[in-house]
């Protein structure tokens, strides 16, 4: 994975077939996905449920370029070998998670994984200003965590601004998770924000057997977001 700035849109399999995960993930990279975004739920952390390390792998082989995983679930520490292992590039972890984030951060970087880590919309910027030089990814939760297809937070532009601002020069992303669409992409991509997660915007009206909703819903989103990055 090499570093750069540009808008990367990253699908949300929560809003893919679930019987289906392998197909809708060449789908979606078919259709001009950049990374393949994975929630995975606990029922604890948040109100809902998905899948764990054994459906990361299995689809593992479906993904040619980045697998992103965020990890809602608490706690987070003895799972981390198992996602690193199922190929995840990308393991982000809730600061909100547990007592001991900047150790979580630590072990998912000696698994192998880049770091991120994701704040709850209702946590400052700055619960991470101590953690900048060992993140790669830090991701703003512009919903609350837990389900797909609800109302973008907007409150959180001014955070991802601030993430902007104090990350400097350091090689570390900013992700939107929630809410992401052609009219609010813009406001995220403008306040300094590279990675856009979008799951309901991304694969509606579109199917595995009718992929190319997928790729018209991307590049509206692309389009939308491009040439606002300051
Ligand atoms: C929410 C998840 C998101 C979600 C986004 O807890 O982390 O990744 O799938 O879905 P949309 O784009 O529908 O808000
Ligand atoms: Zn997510």
């Amino acid at each position: 994975m090499t570093f750069d700035r540009s808008v990367k849109i990253a699908p949300s399999i929560l809003s893919a077939d679930f019987a289906n995960f392998g197909a809708e993930c060449e789908a979606i990279e078919a259709e001009g996905a950049d990374w393949v975004h994975v929630d995975v739920m606990d029922g604890h952390f948040v109100p809902n449920i998905t899948f764990g390390p054994a459906t990361c792998a299995a689809i593992r082989p479906h993904i040619k370029g980045v697998m992103d995983v965020h990890l809602m679930i608490a706690p987070v520490d003895p799972y981390i070998t198992a996602f690193a292992e199922a190929g995840a590039d990308v393991i982000t972890a809730h600061v909100e998670a547990g007592p001991h984030i900047h150790r979580t951060l630590q072990a998912i970087r000696a698994a192998g994984a880049k770091a991120g880590v994701a704040l709850n919309p209702g946590t400052p910027a700055e619960a991470v200003s101590g953690l900048l030089d060992m993140v790669d990814l830090i991701c703003v939760m512009t919903v609350n965590p837990g389900f797909g297809g609800q109302k973008f937070i907007a409150s959180q532009v001014d955070k991802v601004r601030t993430l902007r601002s104090i990350i400097g020069d350091r090689p570390v992303h900013i992700e939107i998770d929630g809410g992401v669409d052609p009219k609010t992409a813009p406001l995220v991509a403008r306040a300094g924000a590279d990675v856009l997660v979008a799951g309901s915007a991304v694969f509606r009206g579109g199917s595995v057997s009718n992929p190319a909703p997928y790729g018209d819903n991307i590049r509206a989103i692309r389009e939308a977001a491009s040439g606002v990055w300051a």
